[in-house]
């Protein structure tokens, strides 16, 4: 039992509040919150005044004496004279009381001063009142809404997105992920409503006082991190199933909508049985909702047992969506509930570790979703697509490592990064790979178990992974995960292996050097890896062993020690390093070497180099070209060999790399040249694939059904055979249905080439029926494919009006979407320009717009890092970049990058673009299409 020994009435209306002399950004290490309650009331009925109030009851443990609470609070009206604070189970004691409150802006700290010192031990009852504007800020708590078709009116429906720091707009609380504790949240709303929240409810009573309001209470949380908790009112529809174990599982969309849920409800309760038995642990919560949500600015967010995601991530229907997007679902939610368990019920200590977070989920929803559609072959693709990304972003000398001191809440933000999920899904599968199944299953079991309900830092999973591959010997005992891993996670970059060849001695020497793109940058001693290497040679051709053979090691003080590798084959074999691109290092080699294996490749044997390592000797031999370590001749022989592939990989990652050099060579005099060489690349493979005139269910293999989509993208861009006239006809069909939002003959792997083909050669006309189709249709999956292809015009003033349609607050396109359509324009044929005077004359009113999501720019500005490639366009951008610094303020770290790969663009283009195109000029001379 507890009493309330002050109430603070008893020091007039209102305390003095002043700007706190406190000013490190973390909060102080005095107290600790063990529980919340929280109510919170949500007025969702009149549009004229979307507003909650709220209390929260904050149970507070003294871990040091200390005279002030300081917690987080942001644009929260906190009543002053409600505050309350008791000393719990201290009855009979002389009372304690809030002298004064301050606030800190800059941290959002809100203080209250007490009137006498908190002593270590005790615990106190800190009671707060506040209220705040339900706004459409997509962070807090915030309103979305949705038209109600048969009625005729918009709906509206309030939800959470507290990640990493936003809890704080929703009620006073110690917001950061360190601070675990349990909640009891009761929401207040109309009875029409449901509400929904972490945890199952307790009970349902009316309101006292406000007609046909009800307050449900929920359970008490298990101990959790505040970023994790969410609520929402809302009149959607859901699907429930009962998995085995008894844990409910419910998947909810607005009642128009819940259709397109089938395929989510199926998958979700799949995945999560799949994790219970990978990880050994049991999913600790009674129940799981998962939420699509009309309005949301990140795809899909974890929070425990209330899953929330976009709609168009979460809903899938099969006769308007394609089969990629059938695998984003299944990706994305297998995302969410693998930090079930790593996040929610292990959370990082601080924001340094995110990627523990996100690494892992990235690394394991792979597992997931190949453990349930092994036909996708997820587990391949996505590893190697994560590898293709981070060769480039940590290839830039302003990327960062993946454990990173964080010092602001916009460092948080930038966080989310490709650091954090690509390269930290990377580096997780290295050492699935290095250690084998038995010995990461074992470390992983261990670390989730003994740091359960707590937090944790990457050192203490090296510890658990030590121990398990100490135990099982899938480690030499002078090994430790510590030194491997943190040559990995505390070093921006990766190396590249420069492997030389004795061919008479059968020998080869390894050295490392940190690889990148930058070239006026000097590579010298910019640092030492612990590499796993894994190797193979012709005659051996065993591609399948991922496990080292070797290490490359570095000294104590992180210098690079070269290693010599012995017993190699003789002049005539290759040898390739890296089996399966199981580690993420580049390898180039001695041009002896690299003779063999294009030979290889350009003979009937190609096949006999695993499709992984013809991905990653396109991928090195195009970027070693790009960075000057190799001629451009020598590469295009190599890629040359892709008349005779036929996998997705390889050519995924042929035009990943090529795509780079199409924005540039695009807005050059020698397109032509370089036109005709996509065109010879291309045309083999598209008409193998038959063009785009089969529909998908006509292809069994999903790679088939993306690798089509792909080809036929590069065909209609370049015009290649029929591509442009068959998408124009499929368009003109579906013009000509009677009722188009029923009837689509274009198949749906190319509907989204088709639409943006159609609307490349096609007229006014086109686009507005196309838009028409888009304020008509009710899959959000095809309302993303349309908007899309709407920038695809080659109309000055349709790409104008279409600028200034998507930052029309009150228009068609929500906020979440703009940030797709923009660098949509911006990357098309026509839309650079337009896109760059639009943004450069409207920084101010594109920044406001998307107020408080400042990280936002960072969306608008990077599609122009790929586009700029001259000097005088980077000067303008750095200019444009100096003068806006107040509207760019939270995004540094994007901004460093786009004008990085800005330079590296101009840098290109001084040092190889003649030669290149030299190389393809060259090249037209042999014909590449003769087999
Ligand atoms: N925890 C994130 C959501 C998030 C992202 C919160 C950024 C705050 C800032 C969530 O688990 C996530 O990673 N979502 C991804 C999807 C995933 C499949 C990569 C997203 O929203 O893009
Ligand atoms: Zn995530």
């Amino acid at each position: 039992m507890k009493c309330v020994f002050l109430v603070l009435a008893t020091l007039g209306l209102s305390l003095a509040r002043e700007v706190s002399t406190y000013d490190h950004f973390r909060l102080p290490t005095a107290l600790r919150p063990q529980k919340y309650d929280v109510r919170i009331l949500t007025q969702l009925e009149n549009p004229e005044d979307f507003r909650f109030n709220g209390t929260v009851k904050i149970q507070i443990e003294v871990l040091q004496n200390t005279r002030n609470i300081t917690l987080h609070s942001k644009d929260l009206a906190i009543n002053d004279t409600e505050i309350a604070l008791s000393e719990v189970g201290g009855e009979g004691k002389p009372g304690n009381c809030i002298a004064s409150t301050e606030v800190n802006p800059t941290h959002d700290f809100y203080i209250l001063n007490t009137c006498k010192e908190l002593l270590a031990g005790q615990v106190y009852e800190l009671s707060l009142h506040f209220s705040a504007k339900l706004e459409d800020q997509l962070s807090g708590y915030y309103r979305s809404s949705y038209e109600d078709a048969v009625a005729n009116e918009t709906r509206w429906i309030s939800v959470t997105q507290f990640e990493p720091a936003s809890a704080r707009l929703a009620f006073p609380c110690f917001d950061e992920p360190g601070y675990k504790a349990s909640f009891a949240i009761t929401l207040g709303y109309h009875q029409k409503y449901t509400g929904l929240s972490n945890m199952p409810v307790k009970e349902t009573r009316p309101h006292e006082s406000i007609p046909d309001y009800v307050w449900t209470a929920f359970e008490d949380s298990v101990p959790m991190s505040t970023y994790l908790v969410a609520y929402s009112v809302n009149d959607f529809s859901h699907k429930p199933t009962t998995l085995p174990n008894g844990t409910l599982f419910r998947t909810w969309a607005r009642p128009n909508a819940i259709d397109q849920s089938d395929y989510a409800a199926q998958f979700g309760p799949k995945v999560l049985q799949y994790y219970e038995q990978l990880f050994g642990t049991k999913f600790p919560l009674p129940k799981v909702d998962q939420i699509a949500v009309p309005d949301f600015s990140a795809g899909a967010m974890e929070n425990w047992g209330l899953v929330t995601y976009a709609e168009f991530t979460l809903l899938y229907s099969p006769e308007y969506s394609s089969i990629e997007a059938k695998k984003g679902t299944a990706n994305i939610v297998a995302h969410e509930l693998a930090h079930q368990w790593f996040g929610n019920l292990v959370t990082m200590k601080w924001w340094t570790d995110l990627w523990l977070n996100e690494g892992f989920a990235t690394y394991v929803a792979n597992l997931g979703v190949e453990d349930i559609h092994p036909e996708w072959r997820t587990l391949q693709l996505n590893s190697i697509s994560d590898l293709l990304t981070i060769f480039r972003t940590d290839s830039l000398e302003s990327s960062h490592p993946i454990s990173r001191p964080i010092e602001m809440t916009s460092q948080i933000s930038e966080s989310f990064d490709d650091i954090s999920y690509q390269k930290g899904s990377s580096v997780i599968r290295m050492m699935h790979l290095f250690l084998g199944e038995e010995t990461f299953r074992t470390g992983l079991k261990s670390y989730l178990e003994r740091y359960a309900y707590k937090n944790a830092e990457q050192d203490n999973l090296w510890e658990s992974l030590t121990q398990a591959a100490h135990k099982t010997g899938s480690l030499p005992t002078d090994y430790d995960i510590k030194t491997i891993m943190d040559s990995w996670t505390l070093q921006t970059g990766y190396p590249v292996i420069n492997v030389t060849r004795n061919y008479t001695a059968r020998t080869a020497r390894l050295s490392q050097e940190r690889y990148l793109l930058n070239t006026d940058i000097s590579r010298a001693h910019k640092g030492c890896w612990w590499v796993p290497l894994s190797y193979t040679s012709q005659e051996e051709k065993d591609f399948n062993n991922t496990a080292p053979k070797e290490w490359m090691e570095c000294t104590e003080t992180g210098e690079s020690v070269s290693k010599t590798i012995r017993d190699l084959p003789g002049p005539d074999q290759w040898v390739i390093f890296n089996n399966q691109l199981s580690a993420p290092y580049k390898v180039n080699y001695d041009a002896q070497n690299w003779k063999l294996l294009i030979a290889t490749l350009n003979s009937e044997e190609y096949q006999s180099i695993h499709v992984v390592n013809r991905a990653q000797l396109i991928h090195d031999v195009l970027y070693f070209a790009w960075t000057g370590e190799q001629d451009y001749e020598i590469a295009l022989q190599l890629i040359s060999y892709l008349q005779r592939e036929r996998q997705l990989l390889p050519w995924k990652t042929a035009l990943d790399n090529l795509s780079f050099l199409s924005s540039i060579l695009r807005q050059t005099p020698n397109n032509m040249f370089y036109k005709s060489f996509i065109r010879k690349l291309i045309t083999p493979i598209y008409e193998h694939m038959n063009g785009i005139n089969d529909t998908d269910s006509s292809i069994q293999q999903h790679d088939k059904v993306l690798l089509k989509g792909m080809v036929a993208n590069w065909a209609c861009t370049y015009e290649v055979s029929d591509c442009v006239s068959q998408a124009v006809s499929y368009f003109r069909n579906w013009r000509l249905e009677a009722n188009p939002d029923e009837l689509n003959p274009v198949p749906l792997g190319v509907r989204g080439i088709v639409y943006c083909t159609a609307i490349e050669h096609g007229s006014d006309e086109d686009w507005d029926f196309l838009w028409t189709r888009y304020q008509k249709a009710n899959v959000a999956t095809e309302k993303m494919t349309i908007l899309d292809s709407l920038a695809c015009s080659l109309e000055v003033w349709v790409q104008q009006r279409y600028l200034e349609r998507i930052f029309d607050a009150k228009g068609d396109i929500r906020k979440q979407a703009s940030l797709v359509v923009f660098p949509s324009i911006a990357s098309a044929k026509v839309g650079f320009f337009l896109a760059k005077k639009y943004l450069m004359e409207n920084v101010d009113s594109i920044s406001k717009f998307y107020h408080p999501q400042s990280e936002s720019m960072a969306d608008i500005l990077r599609p122009f890092s790929e586009l700029i490639f001259t000097r005088r366009d980077y000067d303008e951008f750095k200019d444009f970049i100096a003068n806006s610094k107040e509207h760019l303020k939270d995004i540094e770290q994007a901004i460093s990058q786009s004008l990085e790969t800005m330079l590296i663009n101009v840098q290109w283009k001084e040092r190889n673009y003649e030669s290149f195109t030299l190389a393809i000029k060259n090249l037209a001379e042999i014909n590449l299409v003769s087999e």
